[in-house]
């Protein structure tokens, strides 16, 4: 059965009534091929959505309630759109509510609804599982309060990737930055989105493989996004950058700093960490540029190496990937056929992806399966990548 039929019925199964006004939307998850923690930097990226979906089948209601659900979960969470405050604390449909809070505030007139919510992407991966939620959950309150509202073509879908992020930021308490939200909206099928984070300008680049795949590998460490660690290094970036300014006093960003500029004036940044955690930063940023510049020339050899620079920055100057993380890393780089290894996300557990010579997959997930177990002590679980579309309605 497909996933909008299996919503439809569900959905009838938990609340009763009629099947004519639900609709099912999708978005979701991505993976970042190279540009990591420069998002909130002002700097460049380079993620694809994933074809992982957060789903939600919604039918309106009369009244100002939401009830939702999630397939695994097995029981209903109500709120008030008069009401959101208390929502905060829930265990479970915080993110919803924190979209349905900031939809309001952005002027958007919304009408109660029950809804089905089913995940696709695993949850505290690395993949961006809240921001696949956000955007769906964007998508299903502006189609059960607008009918005339039909596919997600007229509507801003930049608009909904900034009300996800600042739900987050204001209602989950995460400071996360644009780039899970963008991708789960603007994805598009074998696609790659280079995205200037200061202006939210962007390319969708078509990623051609030559013989290739991208392989994602998740530590299986649990990792919470809210954990202070990601809001900690924010702050070190703003503190080294307000360094900076002294020098540079046009920058507003981490990321509008040249490499040069950075030899300049890097030294005066006398705390090493704050020093470590911007040459990060600023030589990250300047890999995504040569990355765009060698997937523009089908040179996978050259963009191979820079995710490994980029791994290598992560887990020496940013310090956020930790012994499951650098286990993935360094077991890839010894298996044959692999052109680059790095974590993806926020790190502190989560995903790596591997650039890897098709006819090598098998062995890769052999390899890395065993080690990886006899290394860190359980189980690391690998996926092909396919890079799918964005925000929709099915
Ligand atoms: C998380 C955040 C993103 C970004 C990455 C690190 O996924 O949600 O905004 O900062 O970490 O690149």
């Amino acid at each position: 059965m497909d996933k909008k039929t299996m919503l439809i019925d569900k959905l009838i199964d938990v609340y009763q009534g009629e099947k004519d006004q639900i609709r099912v939307f999708a978005s979701p998850g991505r993976v970042n091929l190279i540009g990591e923690h420069t998002d909130y930097n002002g700097g460049y990226v380079l993620p694809a959505a994933l074809d992982m979906n957060s789903y939600v089948a919604v039918r309106p209601r009369n009244d100002r309630i939401i009830r939702m659900m999630a397939t695994d979960l097995g029981y209903i969470v109500e709120v008030s759109l008069d009401d959101l405050e208390p929502a905060k604390k829930l265990k479970w449909g915080n993110y919803q509510a924190g979209v349905a809070h900031e939809l309001m505030q952005h002027g958007y007139k919304l009408t109660g609804c029950d809804m089905i919510c089913h995940d696709e992407v695993p949850l505290g991966s690395g993949l961006s599982s809240s921001a696949a939620i956000e955007v769906v959950t964007a998508l299903a309150l502006l189609g059960a309060a607008d009918t005339k509202f039909g596919t997600c073509t007229d509507i801003d879908m930049v608009e909904i990737a900034l009300i996800g992020q600042k739900s987050e930021n204001n209602f989950v308490g995460v400071s996360c930055g644009i780039m899970d939200q963008f991708s789960s909206a603007m994805g598009k099928k074998d696609k790659v989105i280079f995205l200037d984070c200061k202006d939210l300008s962007y390319e969708l680049i078509p990623l051609k493989m030559a013989g290739h795949k991208l392989v994602i590998t998740n530590t299986n460490k649990k990792r919470s996004l809210g954990a202070v660690k990601y809001n900690e290094r924010r702050s070190q970036c703003d503190l080294a950058l307000a360094i900076l300014k002294k020098d540079l006093p046009n920058i507003n960003f981490l990321g509008e700093v040249s490499l040069e500029d950075f030899e300049k004036y890097g030294k005066n940044i006398t705390d090493p960490i704050l020093y470590k955690r911007a040459r990060h930063v600023i030589t990250e940023d300047y890999r995504v540029l040569l990355s765009v510049e060698a997937l523009r020339k089908d040179d996978l050899t050259g963009f191979g190496e820079l995710m490994n620079q980029s791994h290598d920055s992560l887990r020496d100057d940013y310090e956020v990937t930790g012994d499951e993380l650098d286990a993935l890393y360094e077991i890839a780089l010894t298996i044959p056929g692999v052109l680059g290894s790095r974590m993806t996300g926020a790190g502190f557990g989560g995903c790596t992806v591997s650039l890897v010579k098709e006819d090598k997959i098998e062995d890769f997930t052999k390899v890395i399966k065993e080690q990886y177990k006899a290394r860190i002590g359980y189980d690391c679980t690998v996926y092909t990548a396919t890079i799918g579309d964005g925000g929709r309605e099915l």
